[in-house]
């Protein structure tokens, strides 16, 4: 499964790099405007960080036609290269622009999905990634492991090369639902990493053998 952050500040993405094995990270107009420093200045921070540790950078048109929307992905690709994955909302625009992308070479990611059709269209399309919103798919009454184990079944009975990147998770076990059904790559909060690795049964026991250690060796440590 690939993973990703969904933030904006390239310090706390490389500090999540040192510590998790993610796959690059993740952006959108809202993350991007909830940013405290000129996004002139974090851009290059960005292309730094992605060559540096070999990341893939997700970043979102903010055009709402196709034409100006490729003009877009086009100088996000000449900037970030291969490490470019540019984010197109799924609307009637942004289909044109994934088939326009591909003829280029750039590569894509259809995202705000909420059904089967748009992620259907968007591999279609030729969109390497489609981006379903777990939590906004649950809050209209759907089920998001329902709607994103189908759109595997789909993917994998057309032959579609594109992976399911589940977005917009609230709670762990939104992740773990995805996992379970072979959701290629989920992209999650900075807060979520420690959450997903944090269980209380392994902090009892980490505490059971310092007592355990401790209690017989005092400070001394195993390579003493
Ligand atoms: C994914 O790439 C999106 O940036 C993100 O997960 C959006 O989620 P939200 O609208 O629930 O914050």
């Amino acid at each position: 499964m690939e993973l990703f952050v969904d933030y904006w500040d390239p310090d706390v993405v490389s500090q999540i790099s040192e510590y998790y094995p993610i796959d690059g990270f993740t952006t959108n107009p809202k993350i991007l405007s909830s940013a405290n420093r000129p996004i002139g200045e974090l851009i290059p921070e960005y292309r730094k960080l992605a060559e540096k540790k070999n990341l893939k950078a997700f970043f979102q048109v903010t055009a709402d036609k196709a034409d100006e929307m490729y003009r877009q992905a086009r100088r996000f690709q000449e900037y970030f290269g291969d490490h470019l994955i540019m984010k197109i909302p799924a609307v009637k625009e942004g289909y044109k622009t994934v088939r326009l992308c591909r003829q280029a070479g750039i590569t894509t990611c259809i995202t705000v999905v909420h059904s089967m059709p748009q992620a259907l269209m968007a591999a279609k399309a030729g969109a390497s990634y489609v981006a379903p919103y777990v939590t906004h798919i649950d809050n209209i009454g759907a089920d998001s492991v329902e709607v994103i184990r189908d759109m595997i079944t789909a993917f994998d009975t057309y032959g579609y090369r594109c992976k399911v990147l589940g977005a917009s998770f609230r709670t762990v076990a939104q992740v773990d639902n995805l996992a379970a059904v072979g959701c290629q790559a989920v992209t999650i909060a900075p807060e979520m990493f420690e959450q997903l690795i944090t269980h209380s049964s392994t902090n009892e026991s980490i505490e059971g053998f310092q007592k355990a250690w401790t209690g017989k060796f005092g400070s001394r440590q195993i390579d003493d």
